[in-house]
């Protein structure tokens, strides 16, 4: 686990695995959160406002910075995702909130903050990148004040899941993504190649749902979230892509990194989101971004138990 302080913006479009990377850092002292800002993506934008605003209740969290992001990518009309239902968080009391209309204010609040604190405050993008890219667009000198980008997103090796070959963040703005990866900004990618095959067992979901009333509201929404990955994906089990993502900043050491030229695609009718890796050996290559090849999956759920249970006690 790190030890410095880390000072933190998360950009979220809560969804299910957001809300757990959210609790999860909660727990965590060394890192400070100095605003969460939302998007469009797993959910419409008030959807994913109001369900920020629930977590952050759920937490006792009502003291972080909240501000209302992007309702569609730059170019493109909004695709929701499937997996996390109407709401965009089923199953937890969030639907007990009232829809409130949003202003688009994100990039702006992203620009003062970090031309606040330049080179000590870390991204964590859990969402589609729109907010990021609309802040680089409006202050170009942006992508070298802020010290790193931590970026859940992207497909290398395997299959996207969204369409043949783009993980959903980037699918649902290449645009906003690309502008991004064609910064200068330090990158670190999460994709889906490090996190498919970690899953949050049932058992665990169980053993968390006895750790208070935090734990208990959590295993109770990832039911419908475990049964719309089952009936829309196939999958058995929580996938965790948003908290391996957040489990960066508390232990990077778990973390197999590799530096990779890659370019996102914004133009093929079948291809449009996917991030494309230079991978030929002879290949002349501009590495743009540190991408997470593998984690140690048992030591981050392990760890991801603890956290939740430690949030409890507090
Ligand atoms: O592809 C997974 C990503 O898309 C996660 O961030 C999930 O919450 C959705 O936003
Ligand atoms: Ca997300």
């Amino acid at each position: 686990m790190v030890e410095e302080k880390n000072k933190i913006i998360i950009d979220t479009d809560p969804g299910h695995d957001d809300a757990m990377a959210l609790l999860m850092l909660f727990a965590v002292p060394q890192i400070e959160i100095l605003a969460i800002t939302t998007v469009a993506g797993n959910s419409t934008i008030e959807n994913t406002t109001r369900n920020a605003k629930y977590i952050l209740n759920l937490a006792k969290k009502e003291h972080i910075p909240l501000y209302a992001g992007a309702s569609k990518p730059i170019e493109r009309d909004l695709i929701k995702a499937n997996v996390h239902g109407i709401s965009g968080l089923d199953g937890s009391g969030a639907e007990s909130l009232p829809l409130e209309p949003t202003i688009d204010e994100a990039s702006d609040k992203i620009i003062e903050i970090v031309k606040q604190d330049p080179k000590e405050i870390t991204l964590l993008t859990l969402g589609p990148l729109t907010n990021i890219a609309k802040a680089f667009l409006k202050d170009p000198s942006l992508p070298k004040m802020i010290k790193q980008v931590i970026i859940m997103g992207g497909a290398i090796t395997v299959p996207g899941n969204k369409n043949r070959v783009a993980e959903f963040n980037f699918f649902v703005d290449p645009e906003a993504a690309k502008i991004i990866f064609d910064s200068e900004v330090e990158k670190v990618l999460i994709p889906l190649d490090a996190c498919n095959d970690i899953i949050l067992p049932e058992n665990a979901i169980r053993e968390i749902g006895q750790s208070g009333l935090i734990g208990k509201t959590l295993s109770k929404m990832l039911i419908p979230y475990i049964e719309n990955l089952k009936k829309f994906d196939g999958i058995a089990g929580a996938l965790m892509y948003d908290p391996l993502a957040a489990y960066y900043l508390i232990n990077p050491d778990a973390f197999q990194l590799e530096e990779m030229d890659i370019k996102i695609e914004t133009n093929g009718e079948y291809t449009f989101g996917m991030s494309v890796a230079e991978r030929r050996i002879a290949a002349s290559k501009n590495p743009n971004v540190k991408v997470a090849v593998k984690i140690d999956g048992q030591k981050f759920i392990e760890d991801f138990i603890n956290l939740i249970f430690r949030l409890n006690k507090r």
